[in-house]
């Protein structure tokens, strides 16, 4: 069994359907989860959803329902999703599970007891038509006007709950000042240093009163509130890890690997939730990784800014009715988001460059070299091929050494872009390959055992690439081993990247099938 690896997303509100941004980060987690169970790890990778709040439930009643039909329906849209784009998570945590809800009552008793959580008037502003609560720090930016809409806000005062965070700046501080790898990439690192240094932490306000907000967990000191929802969504990272309910799994995965998320919710997971994790003697997550955002039109998709893009309609029109159970359209959208953007910058959303990317790099280089390549094998060695101590290829040699060693060094860092970009060298590679040794010449003038060795350097090399690829295009990785004829569920097996090494002696009896993608016009 290899060493525990623990991956998690942030819990996604379910005030309206998912959109390509909660895609990336699903695929991105996927993708990370891929990679380490086939380095061998033990694998627990959670998603799930976030379902309090009084958005949620003004969300529910725009739709004329209860709340809780409400958020069951819309957890059907994520779940469905995740799905159909192949995201192999674990568990799917959501913030009304019960379990998750005695959890955060019983973290905020074990805090109240240490000390950690007093009363007080709480000083906030109100924004009527948006119906939407800020605090002054929040509303700094826009000189006391209301963020969303910069309309006027009423300030108002209650009595509320706050948890002392102010407490644990100096601890916080030192944490990142030991730790510059903790928050990742580098310029978020820098930015969570910059805030602490510039805003001294304020004590955070954990209850809402019920007349206000009622959708929520009920706050355990007093049923009067109910818990703050980000306080209540944090700790699914260690309830959905088995934290009160299962003592022994959650001590062998706590704590988690990476928490991903976008980096508009970095503060929430670098500032709160670290200090949260220290007041209850918990030892801290080892990275917190914070990508960017995708764009449509210049601006961040998002529901509110209303131009979103939904995956489930983009993926038919990438199909290509493929000829096995997972359509080339999920595989075309995971490949753009992996390979369109290095992880931390943001990326322009638009179909023409999704479409360019998967003719180029999916149709062009990798269909074109596995549908030649098995075509070949059929027509010149009736499907069958087998390597008789047939070596590395020099020509491939260095390409090869480079992958091998460059690929879990990118995919350690959660370089995903750049990792596809070495495993892709490889693949053009092949393809230059077969312009340069000619076989047509090589049949033509009989020369049967060339071409043997020839057939069997592509076929090893393809069966190395789809090792690789596994990770970002598992229904591709599937589908290339069986056309190969080799059992694809080699792939899904703990530890499987050792079957990228070169096997000298191996044998492929192909199966011709459509091409992996077709080609899709532009306009
Ligand atoms: N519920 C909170 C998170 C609680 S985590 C304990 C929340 N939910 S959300 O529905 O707004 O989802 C935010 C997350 O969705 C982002 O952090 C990111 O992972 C993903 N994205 C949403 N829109 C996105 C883009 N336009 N681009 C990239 N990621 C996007 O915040």
């Amino acid at each position: 069994m290899g060493a525990k690896y623990y991956v998690t997303t942030p819990l996604y509100y379910v005030n309206a359907k998912p959109h390509v941004g909660h895609a990336y980060t699903n695929v991105i987690a996927d993708c990370m989860a891929r990679y380490q169970r086939l380095r061998g790890a033990d694998v627990f990778f959670m998603t799930g959803t976030d379902e309090h709040g009084e958005k949620i439930k003004k969300a529910a009643h725009q739709h004329q329902q209860e709340v809780k039909p409400y958020v069951d329906s819309v957890v059907e849209h994520f779940t469905a999703l995740w799905e159909m784009l192949d995201i192999g998570y674990d568990f799917f945590i959501r913030t009304t599970d019960q379990f998750h809800q005695h959890a955060v009552q019983e973290v905020i008793r074990r805090l109240d007891r240490n000390g950690d959580i007093y009363k007080a008037s709480y000083r906030a502003f109100y924004c009527v038509p948006c119906e939407s609560f800020w605090t002054e720090p929040q509303i700094k930016e826009t000189e006391g006007r209301c963020p969303d809409c910069r309309r006027d806000l009423q300030e108002f005062e209650e009595e509320n709950y706050f948890f002392r965070l102010s407490k644990y700046e100096p601890w916080l501080k030192s944490q990142l000042r030991e730790h510059p790898d903790w928050i990742r990439p580098q310029v978020r690192y820098n930015e969570v240093r910059g805030f602490l240094e510039n805003n001294p932490l304020e004590d955070l306000c954990i209850s809402r009163p019920r007349s206000r907000v009622s959708w929520g967990v009920e706050f355990p000191l007093d049923p009067e509130y109910v818990v703050y929802v980000w306080f209540d969504a944090l700790l699914n990272y260690i309830s959905g890890a088995g934290y009160l309910t299962d003592p022994d799994r959650f001590g062998r995965v706590w704590p988690a690997d990476v928490h991903f998320m976008a980096k508009d919710i970095l503060r929430h997971h670098a500032v709160f939730w670290p200090v949260m994790l220290r007041a209850l003697g918990l030892p801290q997550p080892k990275v917190i990784f914070a990508h960017g955002w995708w764009k449509f039109e210049g601006e961040k998709m998002s529901k509110s800014r209303g131009n979103i893009i939904d995956p489930r309609q983009i993926i038919p029109q990438l199909g290509g009715g493929r000829e096995d159970e997972s359509s080339s359209g999920v595989d075309a959208l995971r490949y753009f988001l992996l390979r369109e953007v290095p992880i931390g910058m943001d990326g322009n959303y638009s179909w023409r460059a999704i479409v360019n990317r998967m003719n180029s790099d999916l149709a062009n280089d990798l269909g074109n070299l596995v549908y030649r390549t098995i075509n070949m094998t059929e027509k010149y060695a009736q499907g069958l091929v087998s390597g008789i101590s047939s070596p590395l290829p020099e020509s491939f040699a260095g390409v090869f050494a480079t992958v091998k060693s460059e690929y879990p060094r990118l995919m350690d860092q959660g370089d995903f872009s750049n990792a596809l970009a070495q495993v892709f060298e490889f693949v053009r590679l092949m393809n230059k390959y077969v312009e340069e040794r000619k076989p047509w010449e090589l049949n033509k003038a009989g020369r049967t055992d060339e071409l043997g060795v020839f057939l069997y350097h592509l076929l090893e090399g393809i069966r190395v690439v789809a090792v690789y690829l596994s990770p970002f295009i598992p229904g591709t990785a599937r589908t290339i081993f069986r056309q190969i004829g080799i059992d694809s569920s080699l792939l899904a097996r703990q530890g499987a990247l050792e079957h990228a090494d070169w096997h000298a002696d191996g044998s492929f009896h192909v199966h011709k099938e459509t091409p992996l993608f077709p080609r899709i016009d532009v306009d």
